[in-house]
């Protein structure tokens, strides 16, 4: 990137005058005056045994000729680095010749597995189930941008007690005779049936603790694969999957592996044995834990009398590994799908999960029982990003106007139908497929702009705006730019050339936007290149405002303009494939 090339050159000089600490190079926080700056002569000058002012001068006096670079030095002991137009078509041609518009890979690009969708069976998908599909699929594929090898699982939620309880509702419902012996019709279990049982067994089980406990019993009975518990189960699975797979689908979501919580079902013993073996299970009222806290988590209460045995306010308590009545848990799935995993997958160098946060105290457990069993080597990466709430205008989590959770595929429909009305108050025909991009779009720079950890308002109206910080707008700008390239097909191809500030200010925000791609992979979040390529597609705008490419009668500019375009074409691109934003062929 760019801005090594200038701390080499800065390292260089620094080496010539004897330095031998290095120099660092941060964009500029004053565009007018500089593009980079070099802010260390401060703290080198001790060192130097010059005035920090003098060190600055001294090093510029001593940099290699380039003809890419401007150096200055500036009061009180700034370098400012600008780039000559020299520099900025070099640096166009970069991207125009490059596979990745110049963005380099890491060296040593890791293995991770990426954890994100998480849907459950026998669930309705609902918009909850939203934040971890964005973000998973746009944090893959910018691991996959960098240069690491990504493996996406869905890990569906298809061990837990709301399996119990919805085949107790459908038994009790008379669905499931066939399958006790009390009928000789095979029914089908579909998915409306589903979508009535489980929030009716639910709402039950709260106020019923009878059909609690028998719905907790069927859970082990289909954990323990006993018939016909365990057929009716996987009954439930096929009639759930195909729409979880549709939704995923509509969101653009990946993923690579369609595992679940059940299939780590086969390693849950080999796991407990492991955590057993090391001594960390322990009985508590009946269960099976293992003691996660730390020692300064583990707060040391006051005693009423000296006689008593110390007790601790414990802030993390332990991992429930196995239940009093055997079954096991949301932990227990977890640190079982670790091992499959590390087997599987022959130890990844990362495994990553895109939860909501209020989820970090699960995972903090889950990680720490790895760790301490040795079930995760300790070179590996266990890393939990929680993400924030999506919240109505109220500031709430969202919900319909009728107070509920609003379901998946109605939010998609949502999506769908305000972007179909845009369009047609655009003039343009209602066309799904269309509507359903630009709704996603939406939805999804909406959402991605905000820093992951997050909470932040879901505001329909303002996301589809043409307009301003959002998808569409980005979508816009790269259709707008294919029906123009699509009109110079003919221009014969030429040099791109500098001709005025508004292509400078292109490639510098075309700079920008990719260091940005580091930023995001650092914070672990796709704020900082949402926003970069905001600012390029608005530089575009403007560049394109002020000239005409079609109409430009000089060959040789208009040959470069289209290579203008080209660049932040590939630029545009580039982001969106990360974000997941696909463009549409007209807009
Ligand atoms: N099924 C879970 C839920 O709906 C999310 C699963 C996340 N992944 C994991 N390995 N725990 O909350």
């Amino acid at each position: 990137m760019i801005t090594e090339k200038i701390e080499q050159l800065l390292n260089d000089a620094a080496k010539k005058i004897g330095l031998s600490d290095s120099l660092t190079v941060s964009f500029s926080n004053m565009p007018k005056l500089c593009d980079f700056q070099c802010n260390d002569c401060f703290k080198l000058a001790k060192t130097a045994g010059l005035a920090p002012l003098e060190l600055a001068e001294k090093i510029v006096a001593n940099l290699e000729k380039d003809g890419d670079f401007y150096f200055e030095a500036v009061k009180p002991a700034f370098i400012n680095i600008k780039l000559t137009d020299q520099g900025f078509e070099k640096l166009g041609q970069t991207i125009l010749s490059s596979e990745n518009c110049g963005l380099e890979k890491h060296k040593n690009g890791q293995r991770v597995i990426l954890d994100y969708g998480g849907a459950n069976i026998a669930k309705t998908l609902h918009v909850g189930h939203l934040r971890p599909a964005i973000i998973g699929e746009a944090i893959k594929r910018l691991y996959q941008q960098l240069g690491d090898s990504v493996i996406s699982d869905v890990h569906l939620g298809d061990w837990g007690l709301q399996l119990g309880l919805t085949e107790l509702q459908l038994f009790e419902d008379g669905v499931l005779d066939f399958y006790f012996g009390k009928s000789d019709k095979p029914a089908e279990i579909t998915l409306e049936m589903l979508n009535e049982a489980y929030p009716k067994a639910s709402t039950r089980s709260k106020v019923d603790d009878v059909f609690r406990e028998k719905a907790e019993e069927w859970t082990l009975k289909i954990q323990k694969k006993e018939q016909p518990y365990f057929d009716i189960y996987k009954k439930i699975k096929d009639a759930s999957v195909p729409k979880i797979k549709a939704n995923y689908q509509a969101l653009g979501a990946q993923f690579d592996e369609w595992y679940g919580e059940s299939d780590s079902s086969d390693y849950v013993d080999e796991a407990i044995a492991i955590i057993e073996k090391k001594g960390l299970l322990h009985e508590s009222d009946g269960a099976m834990v293992v003691d996660v806290a730390t020692e300064n988590e583990n707060i040391p209460l006051p005693k009423a009398d000296p006689q008593e045995p110390q007790r601790y306010k414990n802030p993390m308590p332990p991992a429930i590994i196995k239940k009093s009545n055997g079954a096991v848990l949301y932990a227990t799935t977890d640190i079982a799908t670790i091992l499959m995993r590390n087997k599987l997958h022959n130890n990844p160098d990362r495994i990553e999960y895109i939860t909501d946060q209020r989820q970090a105290m699960h995972f903090t457990q889950v990680f720490r029982v790895c760790k301490l069993s040795g079930i995760s080597p300790e070179n590996q990466q266990l890393l939990h990003i929680g993400h924030g709430t999506m919240n109505g205008k109220d500031g709430k989590p969202f919900k319909t106007r009728e107070g509920g959770t609003l379901k998946l595929e109605d939010m998609i429909n949502l999506l769908i139908e305000k972007a179909g009305e845009k369009l047609k108050s655009n003039g343009q025909e209602f066309d799904r497929d269309l509507a359903l991009k630009i709704g996603v779009a939406a939805m999804k720079f909406g959402d991605l702009i905000n820093n992951v950890g997050k909470d932040y308002v879901f505001d329909l109206d303002k996301f589809l705006s043409f307009e301003g910080k959002t998808g569409p707008y980005l979508q816009y700008t790269a259709v707008r730019i294919n029906s123009i390239l699509a009109k110079v097909e003919n221009v014969k191809e030429g040099q791109f050339k500098v001709y005025s500030d508004d292509e400078r200010d292109i490639l510098r925000a075309a700079v920008r936007q990719l260091s940005s791609y580091e930023v995001c992979y650092k914070e672990k979040s796709l704020a900082a290149l949402c926003a970069s390529t905001f600012d390029l597609a608005s530089a575009f705008s403007t560049f394109y405002n002020n000239h005409s490419v079609i109409g430009e009668t000089d060959e040789e500019k208009k040959s470069s303009f289209v290579q203008l375009l080209k660049m932040v074409k590939k630029l545009l691109a580039q982001a969106l494939h990360v974000l997941a934003i696909e463009v549409p062929e007209k807009m």
